[in-house]
C-alpha cells in the first residue's frame, strides 16, 4: 500500500503549483498528476459538472492507478465537489482527502492595514466556501474578493508575462493597487505561475501568498496519520496524464517547470 501513488488533480497545468511542492516535501512519494484540460477552465462551470468531472477522475484513479491519497490542487473543485467526494470514496474506499482552499485565514490574521485581497476564478469567488471563508476568517477585515475571468487560460497556453496577461492582469489588479490591501491571496493555483508579473504590477509592499505549501504539509500529516507514508529511500516517480492534448500539456508543463515534462492522454 504504502509505495502506491499519490493522486494529484486539476483543470490544468495550474495543479503543478501544487505539486512541485509535494515533491519537495515528500521526495519519497510516487506521485500521479492528471490534468483535466478536455474541461478546462474549471472556473466557467456548474457546481453539477465539478462534481462530475471530480468521480470521474477519482474513479479514474482508483481504477488505474490504485492511489492510497487523492490531493485536488484546484480551488474551483475543492469548493464545489469535496464534500460530495468524501461523502463517496473517504469510507468505502478509505481514500484520505486532501483539498485547496483559499489562504484567507493567514493573510486575515497578518494583515497590517486591515485590507486583504483574493483573486480566484468566477466560481470561487461567488462560492458559498469563498463567502464562509471571509465570514469565519476575515472579522472586521475589510476583502476585496475578485473573480477573474480568462486568466486561467494564459497560463494553460504558457504565457506568464506576455502582453495579453499583462493586460488580463492590469484590468484585475488596478482595484488592488487603488486599495489599502497588503495581502493578495492567489485562490487559483493557476496564479503561482504569475507570481513574477502580479507582484510586478501591485508593488513590492503588497504579499502574495498561495496555497502550495500549506497543501504539501497537510498532505503529510495524513500520511502520517494513516500510517501511509512511503518508506522508500530512493526517489519517488511522477506520472503524468491530460484528459486534453498530451503534446500541448508537455510543452507548456516544461516550460512552466523548466524541467522537461512527458504526459500521456487518459480517457476518463
Ligand atoms: N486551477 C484551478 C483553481 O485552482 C481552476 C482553473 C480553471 O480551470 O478555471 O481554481
Amino acid at each position: 500500500m504504502n509505495k502506491k501513488p499519490i493522486g494529484v488533480f486539476d483543470s490544468g497545468v495550474g495543479g503543478l503549483s501544487v505539486l512541485v511542492e509535494l515533491q519537495k516535501l515528500l521526495p519519497n512519494e510516487n506521485f500521479v498528476f492528471l490534468a483535466d484540460q478536455l474541461n478546462v477552465p474549471y472556473g466557467e462551470k456548474s457546481k453539477k459538472e465539478l462534481v462530475k468531472f471530480a468521480f470521474q477522475i477519482t474513479d479514474y484513479f482508483i481504477k488505474n492507478h490504485k492511489i492510497k491519497q487523492l490531493v485536488i490542487a484546484c480551488n474551483t473543485s475543492t469548493c464545489y465537489s469535496i464534500d460530495s467526494l468524501r461523502k463517496k470514496y473517504s469510507k468505502k474506499n478509505f481514500l484520505p482527502i486532501v483539498g485547496t482552499v483559499p489562504a484567507l485565514k493567514p493573510a486575515s490574521q497578518n494583515t497590517k492595514s486591515g485590507t486583504v485581497a483574493v483573486i480566484s476564478t468566477p466560481a470561487t469567488s461567488k462560492s458559498p466556501v469563498m463567502r464562509k471563508f471571509i465570514r469565519d476568517f476575515a472579522k472586521g477585515i475589510k476583502v476585496l474578493n475578485i473573480g477573474c475571468q480568462n486568466l486561467e487560460n494564459v497560463v494553460e497556453e504558457g504565457e506568464i508575462d506576455s502582453p495579453k496577461a499583462i493586460l488580463l492582469l492590469e484590468k484585475y489588479l488596478k482595484q488592488i493597487k487603488n486599495s489599502k490591501a497588503d495581502h493578495l491571496v492567489l485562490a487559483c493555483t493557476h496564479y503561482p505561475f504569475l507570481r513574477k508579473t502580479i507582484q510586478k504590477i501591485v508593488g513590492p509592499h503588497i504579499k502574495l501568498i498561495d496555497s502550495g505549501k500549506a497543501i504539501a504539509r497537510r498532505t503529510k500529516s495524513l500520511l502520517l496519520t494513516h500510517r501511509l507514508k512511503n518508506k522508500q529511500n530512493k526517489k519517488g516517480k511522477t506520472l503524468y496524464f491530460t484528459t486534453g492534448n498530451a503534446g500541448k500539456f508537455s510543452r507548456v508543463a516544461s516550460r512552466l517547470l523548466k524541467n522537461e515534462i512527458k504526459s500521456k492522454k487518459a480517457r476518463l
